[in-house]
């Protein structure tokens, strides 16, 4: 069985702000997890510490199965890369490993073509078969071809940046549901795709047996696809995390719960609090006449300092 598990990360960006508090959440049992959150608030720094690109300062990131990552990016490639680097972007590492060593050999056999850089080359090849290349490749096939309608011979050396942003993302989207991974992160799929590409992908998602979690600011697709929302609440220490284990019809009402319950906690937090320092007074004036109550005047001022320090409840999530 396939699971992520993400036990209280905390992460600090690198001006000392702290941005994620204790985040925590379970994505399993081919759970369609969506995670919002407003701008800035963490969801891709969260998703690159679940890919091992980023060390959280706290907590840990455990998972079993395999995991394909596609990051914001993708549909903004600018650089020289092609398409078939970008296939090679959403690869298993020794197919990656594979590829480049075959590029560097025969760049190197192309350069000086002796029998050493010959012999170097048809290692390289031999590896490639070794890894699977060859399979990987009619299935690269089958990717370009519903993604862009040509066949992986006629669209690898094409341009990835000659692409439109909603092209780039579904060769990406077609490797990763197609591929062999287990779990996949995707953040802004959705992004660049036009509406029957939107349509897609919330029925991809759906049926996938794949364990998804993604980030989207697009309710449709949210509403369509989701079975579980992990919410990332900005706070003053940090954005925490909310998970709603359902989807988007019920969210809302859930979410009004929830704040009532703050609502109902904060009152009584600050009820207790002006008792306690009524009761502090109380004793303060007391004690001037009494010396016996001076025990209980310093017991109820470390009451009062204790409750202080615990401070109030959780603060009411701001409204997105
Ligand atoms: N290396 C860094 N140095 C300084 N600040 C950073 C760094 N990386 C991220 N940040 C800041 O961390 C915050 C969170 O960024 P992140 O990209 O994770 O947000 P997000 O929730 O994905 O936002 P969006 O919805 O816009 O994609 C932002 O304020 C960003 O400017
Ligand atoms: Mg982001």
């Amino acid at each position: 069985m396939t699971h992520l598990n993400i036990a209280d990360v905390d992460y600090f960006l690198p001006d000392g702000r702290q941005l994620l508090s204790g985040v925590s959440f379970r994505v399993g049992n081919g759970a369609k997890t969506a995670l919002i959150g407003p701008n800035g608030t963490g969801k891709t720094t969260l998703l690159r510490i679940i890919a091992g690109d980023v060390v959280a300062d706290e907590g840990a990131v455990t998972r079993s199965g395999t995991l394909g990552v596609m990051r914001q990016f993708v549909g903004q490639v600018r650089d020289e890369s092609t398409v078939r680097d970008l296939l090679l972007s959403v690869s298993p590492a020794r197919i990656r490993d594979a590829a480049l060593a075959l590029d560097t050999a025969e760049n190197a056999m192309i350069e000086r073509d002796e029998e050493s850089t010959q012999m170097k080359y048809s290692h390289a090849l031999a590896d490639w078969a070794d890894v699977g290349g060859y399979e990987t490749e009619d299935f690269w096939d089958k990717v370009t071809t519903a993604a862009l309608g040509v066949p992986y011979d006629r669209a690898k050396w094409r341009a990835a940046n000659s692409l439109s942003g909603g092209e780039q993302k579904r060769l990406v989207l077609e490797a990763l549901f197609a591929g062999p991974d287990d779990a996949l992160l995707l953040d802004e799929p959705d992004n660049y795709l036009d509406v029957p590409g939107k349509r897609w992908l919330e029925k991809t998602i759906s049926e996938s047996s794949k364990v998804v979690l993604f980030v989207s600011h697009d309710r449709e697709l949210i509403a369509n696809a989701a079975t579980h929302i992990v919410t990332l609440e900005p706070g003053i220490s940090g954005a925490t995390s909310w998970t709603h284990g359902a989807g988007l019809a019920s969210y809302h009402q859930a979410r009004e719960d929830r704040n009532a319950r703050f609502e109902e906690l904060r009152r009584r937090w600050d009820e207790e609090h002006a008792k306690l320092r009524a009761l502090v007074l109380r004793l303060r004036e007391k004690a001037k006449f009494n010396d016996g109550v001076a025990a209980r005047y310093h017991a109820s001022q470390t009451r009062l300092a204790k409750f202080e320090e615990a401070g109030p409840p959780e603060a009411i999530p701001l409204q997105q």
